[in-house]
């Protein structure tokens, strides 16, 4: 059970993954009773005391916490964290961690989390083990986990140096989202759609997340990283698989792992011509964004898996920063039926093929679209559909956001919803034709769907978002 002590040591604790998400989220497991008897020692390099850090974390949560008891509990909370700065060596770092773990009288569980950047996390692993609190710990890496498949293999061999697999936690937050689970109960608890989730029948799939967000006070990470390595050798391509998988044999990780990573191994590598990079208008004038600068905020790609099951059907990936609207979706486009009785002029084929589509975001929405007809004389037809959204049955209240959900697994040591050294390094090898020979970045407006060439990318079908009002 998850109530043993635990102590979570946050690598990068007042960075902006930790502020909007880390520091909130573990209150909120605090609160929910999922992790009560916890202590948090926070780390990084800047400059702060244990003051200031609660006195960030206190911030942190009013700001961000979405949850609306928030306010509770919050100073039993505060005096479990403690801070000690990264650059103060090994021997400071163990001391606060057992000051922190003095008031326990079990031996508590240790999880190490580290939210920072690719080029810092090989030193991070190298002071754990100087500091000696790498044994009987787990570990939690936040993405992107390298940045070519040079990188991830370095960063792999070096963590297994130090850790066991069983304890690396590659964490991968778009996979708990509560939607992103029910693809797999969508797909593997029903008798329904199973049966035509195939090339047969369906024409086409597109994973769709344009942000309205820019890149906030990001820069300089955003800078080494861009839209592809933030967003689609992750988040993007792991939801591809969870669309894509064979039918585990069970549900235990092994199980959806090794379907997972046969996706991905049958992925082909992503080709130039199929790639289309933009950066928004103004990018450039940001601070501590490079006056040249070619990083891209948004891409566009098709990409393929060439398997039984999917040969010939295109996956459309976007996302960018500063789009037009925030939206994070997987919509599935159905093949038209071999022939069509209905006239031209009836209202078929006007609005497409038939699309089921599941939205990502907190309500996780499903909707399936269809021809009816329209009510009246004659026989028109209009696009129907049929809609569930996930908090109009439960209550909100039982609902963990995906970086709790996450957390509270590594705590527990289950890898489900976890990434593989293996799937890694292989995504990075299908990315590394792109990486080796990047298109153009196109400039594109904000507030626009990005640059133009997107609809040429997916012709003759269309891009699903925006959805017609
Ligand atoms: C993060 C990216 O992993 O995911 C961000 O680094 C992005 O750039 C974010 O904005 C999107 O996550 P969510 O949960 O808001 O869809």
């Amino acid at each position: 059970a998850a109530d043993r002590p635990t102590t979570i040591i946050l690598f990068g604790a007042t960075g902006d993954l930790a502020r909007r998400k880390l520091l909130p989220g573990l209150l909120h497991l605090f609160n929910s009773g999922l992790l009560n008897d916890v202590r948090v020692v926070g780390t990084s390099l800047d400059d702060f005391d244990r003051e200031s850090f609660i006195d960030f974390a206190r911030k942190s949560i009013a700001e961000f916490s979405s949850h609306p008891d928030v306010e509770k509990n919050t100073d039993a909370f505060a005096e479990r964290l403690y801070f000690v700065r990264s650059d103060a060596g090994p021997d400071a770092l163990r001391k606060v961690v057992e000051e922190a773990e003095s008031a326990f009288t079990e031996t508590p569980r240790r999880l190490h989390y580290l939210s920072v950047p690719p080029k810092a996390a090989l030193s991070v692993i190298q002071q754990l083990q100087d500091a000696g609190l790498a044994d009987r710990s787990r570990v939690v890496m936040e993405k992107p986990f390298g940045t070519d498949l040079a990188s991830a293999r370095k960063l792999n061999a070096a963590l297994h140096e130090i850790f066991d697999e069983s304890q690396i936690f590659r964490i991968d937050h778009f996979l708990g989202k509560e939607a992103a689970l029910n693809i797999l109960a969508f797909r593997f608890a029903n008798g329904l759609f199973e049966p035509i989730w195939h090339r047969n029948n369906i024409q086409h799939v597109q994973i769709d997340v344009p942000e309205t967000l820019g890149i906030e006070t990001r820069a300089n990470f955003y800078e080494s990283t861009g839209a592809y390595r933030d967003m689609v050798v992750t988040h993007l391509f792991q939801i591809l698989a969870f669309t894509a998988m064979e039918p585990p044999t069970s549900l235990e990780p092994e199980a959806i792992t090794e379907e997972k990573n046969k996706v991905f191994r049958s992925m082909l590598p992503i080709s130039t011509g199929d790639v289309v990079r933009g950066q928004f208008q103004g990018y450039r004038q940001l601070e501590g964004v490079a006056p040249e600068s070619e990083t891209e905020t948004f891409i566009a790609l098709k990409c393929r898996i060439d398997n039984w099951r999917w040969a010939g059907v295109p996956f459309y990936l976007r996302t960018g920063k500063k789009l037009a609207e925030g939206q994070r979706i997987i919509s599935v486009a159905f093949r038209e039926p071999p022939k069509s009785m209905f006239p031209a002029g009836s209202g078929v084929s006007q609005h497409g093929p038939d699309h089921l589509t599941f939205d990502l975001a907190d309500k996780a929405r499903m909707s399936l679209s269809f021809y009816g007809k329209r009510p009246g004389p004659g026989f028109r037809l209009d696009k129907l559909s049929m809609q569930f959204a996930m908090n109009e049955s439960t209550g909100a209240h039982a609902v963990l956001e995906a970086y709790e959900r996450l957390i509270y697994d590594a705590v527990r040591g289950d890898h489900t919803l976890f990434t593989t050294a293996e799937g890694i390094e292989r995504l990075w090898e299908i990315s590394q034709p792109l990486l080796d020979n990047p298109p153009p970045v196109r400039p594109y407006e904000p507030g626009s769907w990005g640059p133009n060439q997107i609809h040429q990318l997916i012709a003759p079908a269309a891009w699903r978002l925006p959805f017609e009002r």
